[in-house]
C-alpha cells in the first residue's frame, strides 16, 4: 500500500501528533507500505512535491507546534477547476491508495471536490480527513478541531499577563483574536480567561453598556474582539476613549493584538492525544480498506463514525460560524 499525508491551511498544534501517528501506527502494523509526506500542502500535491517518511522521521516531534510537513496557502486549488484536476490526477498517477489530510475548513472544501474527481474518474485514491484549525471551525457538532484547546491555552496565558498590566494601570484592553469568521476561540479563550466580555463577529456591540461594565470594575477590564468583527482595535478604542470623556470615567484604553501567537508553540495535552488517536484510527481503517471520509473525536478513545465527505463538507458550511445559544449564556453566567 501507498499513502500520502497533507497538512493543510493555517498550522495548528498537534498536526505533528496527527502526522506520527499516522506513520507509525501505518509502519508498524504494515511495515511494507510506503509513506510519503506532502511538502507544503496542497501546494504539493499539485507540484508532486513528496517525501518518503520512515518511523524515525517522526520522532521528537509530538508535542512540537507548527507542521514539519509545511503548509502554503494555495487559493487556485478553490478557484480552478484545472488545478483541482491536476491533484487529483497527481494522486492517481502516484498511485496513492490513501491521502491522509489534517487541516481546516477550506481544506475539507478541497478534499471533498477532489474526491469528487476521483470517484468520477474511478481513480484509486481515497482521502480520509481530520480536522486540523485553531478556528474550531470544521464540522465542529461532531469534535473539536486538532489545535483549537492548545490555542485557549496560549490565550489563556497572554490574557492573564494583560491582566497583570491591566490591573495595576486600571486599564480597558482590547485584545484582537484569531479565528477567521468564527468566535470560537475569541469566546473559549475568553471564558477560560475570565475576560468581561468578547465581541463576536457578526453582533451588534452596546458600547455604552461595556463603558458602564469597565466603569464598574475596580481595576482591570479586558474584551476580546473576534478576528472578523469589522472595527479596527483603534476605531474601537476611539468609541470607548468618546464614551469615557462624555460620561466622566477615568479609564485609559489600550490594543494588543495575540493572533499568530495564538497558533504556535507546544501542542496541549488534549490535542495531542486526539491527534494521536485520530491519526491512529484512521491509519487502521485505511489497512481495512476504508472508503474516503471525515473522521473527528471529542476526546481520546471517543468513537463517532465516520462521515462521508461531501456530508461533513456541507455541515462545516451550514453550521458555521454559529455559536450555540447555551455557550453564549454560559459564557454571560460567568461573568
Ligand atoms: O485558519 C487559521 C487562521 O489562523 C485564522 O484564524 C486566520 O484568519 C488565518 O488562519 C490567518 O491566515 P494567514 O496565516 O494566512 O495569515
Amino acid at each position: 500500500m501507498k499513502c500520502a499525508i497533507l497538512t493543510g491551511g493555517g498550522d495548528s498544534p498537534g498536526m505533528n501528533a496527527f502526522i506520527r501517528a499516522v506513520v507509525r501506527t501505518l509502519l508498524n502494523t504494515r511495515p511494507e507500505t510506503s509513506v510519503w509526506g506532502v511538502i507544503d500542502g496542497w501546494r504539493g500535491l499539485a507540484f508532486n512535491h513528496y517525501r518518503r517518511l520512515g518511523k524515525r522521521d517522526v520522532a521528537g516531534i509530538l508535542t512540537t507546534g507548527g507542521t514539519i510537513l509545511g503548509t502554503l496557502r494555495f487559493p487556485e486549488l478553490k478557484e480552478d477547476p484545472e488545478v483541482q484536476r491536476t491533484v487529483a490526477r497527481n494522486l492517481h498517477d502516484e498511485a496513492f491508495d490513501y491521502l491522509f489530510v489534517c487541516g481546516g475548513n477550506g481544506s475539507l472544501q478541497a478534499a471533498n471536490v477532489i474526491n469528487q474527481i476521483l470517484r468520477k474518474e474511478q481513480w484509486r485514491t481515497r482521502i480520509l480527513f481530520a480536522p486540523g484549525s485553531i478556528d474550531n471551525d470544521v464540522c465542529n457538532i461532531y469534535g473539536t478541531s486538532v489545535g483549537f484547546y492548545s490555542a485557549i491555552d496560549k490565550s489563556l496565558q497572554m490574557l492573564e499577563w494583560i491582566r497583570d498590566t491591566a490591573s495595576s494601570h486600571r486599564r480597558l484592553y482590547l485584545i484582537r483574536s484569531m479565528g477567521r469568521d468564527s468566535a470560537f476561540l475569541a469566546l473559549f479563550s475568553g471564558i477560560a480567561a475570565g475576560a468581561e466580555y468578547v465581541i463576536r463577529p457578526n453582533e451588534e456591540v452596546d458600547f455604552e453598556k461595556l463603558a458602564t461594565i469597565a466603569s464598574q470594575r475596580d481595576r482591570d477590564t479586558r474584551i476580546i474582539v473576534s478576528e472578523a468583527y469589522p472595527k479596527s482595535l483603534e476605531e474601537i478604542q476611539a468609541i470607548f476613549e468618546e464614551i469615557f470623556q462624555r460620561r466622566g470615567i477615568q479609564r485609559e484604553v489600550r490594543t494588543v493584538d495575540m493572533s499568530y501567537f495564538q497558533r504556535g508553540g507546544k501542542a496541549a495535552v488534549t490535542d495531542i492525544l486526539r491527534a494521536s488517536w485520530l491519526g491512529y484510527r484512521m491509519a487502521k481503517d485505511a489497512l481495512g480498506g476504508a472508503d474516503s471520509g471525515f473522521y473527528t473525536a471529542f476526546y481520546t478513545g471517543h468513537i463517532q463514525p465516520p462521515l462521508p465527505l461531501e456530508v461533513a463538507a456541507d455541515l462545516s458550511q451550514t453550521n458555521h460560524p454559529d455559536i450555540p445559544e447555551e455557550i453564549i449564556n454560559f459564557a454571560l453566567a460567568l461573568r
